[in-house]
């Protein structure tokens, strides 16, 4: 990470600096850079991969097809809109939907730290390999690690399916709404 980064950013300071950024390659095919959406105090922070088509035409994380099954999921379970925050690994949107590589990750990674210290949330959630392997270990797989549970510097950390997973093999998305309970019960032990 070079220094140009003030990691005292407010949100006005975060969303323009992110606006402007050029600190990977990513920036160069990008329509918009996709910060985040929801509510930016949440006590829980839902991570994705990166953005897609769909995103990166209209600026905001989770809108296209894999964002509607997991809004959808969301509201059957009653988290509401404003009762969680949602953003990506990557801000920008890696070419047909491949997986951001390494020195991508390892450049966008200070935004997501700004905004977790901002958000500052009790119970995050990774959705997919990429948040995986980034937010909690490399050596990890979905399949094997989903629905278990760790704490990181005081905030408690998970992971289900990416939804884009489950439009490909729907036989998934029995684990993924069971994942998604458990966080919903989780919050629901923090207010007791
Ligand atoms: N997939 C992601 O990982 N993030 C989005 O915002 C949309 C699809
Ligand atoms: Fe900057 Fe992240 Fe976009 Fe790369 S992906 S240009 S680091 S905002």
């Amino acid at each position: 990470m070079d220094n140009l980064v003030n990691t005292n950013y407010t949100w006005n300071e975060l969303t323009s600096a992110c606006n402007k950024c050029t600190r990977c390659a990513l920036c160069r095919d990008r329509t918009n850079v996709v910060i985040g959406r929801g509510n930016p105090s949440a006590d829980v922070m839902f991570v994705g991969e990166g953005p897609g088509k769909q995103e990166d035409l209209q600026g905001e994380p989770f809108v296209g097809a894999a964002g509607q099954l997991l809004n959808s999921a969301l509201t059957a379970l009653r988290f509401s809109q404003d009762s969680y925050y949602i953003t990506n690994i990557v801000k920008c949107r890696p070419e047909n939907n491949r997986e951001p590589v390494a020195e991508e990750i390892g450049a966008c990674i200070e935004w997501l730290r700004i905004q977790t210290r901002l958000v500052q949330p009790k119970v995050v959630v990774c959705l997919g390999n990429v948040a995986l392997k980034t937010l909690i270990d490399k050596d990890m797989s979905i399949s094997k690690e989903r629905g278990n549970w760790y704490v990181k510097k005081g905030i408690l950390f998970t992971s289900t399916y990416h939804p884009a997973a489950l439009l490909r093999r729907s036989e998934l998305k029995q684990d993924f709404w069971q994942d998604l309970e458990a966080v919903k019960a989780k919050m629901e032990t923090l207010y007791e």
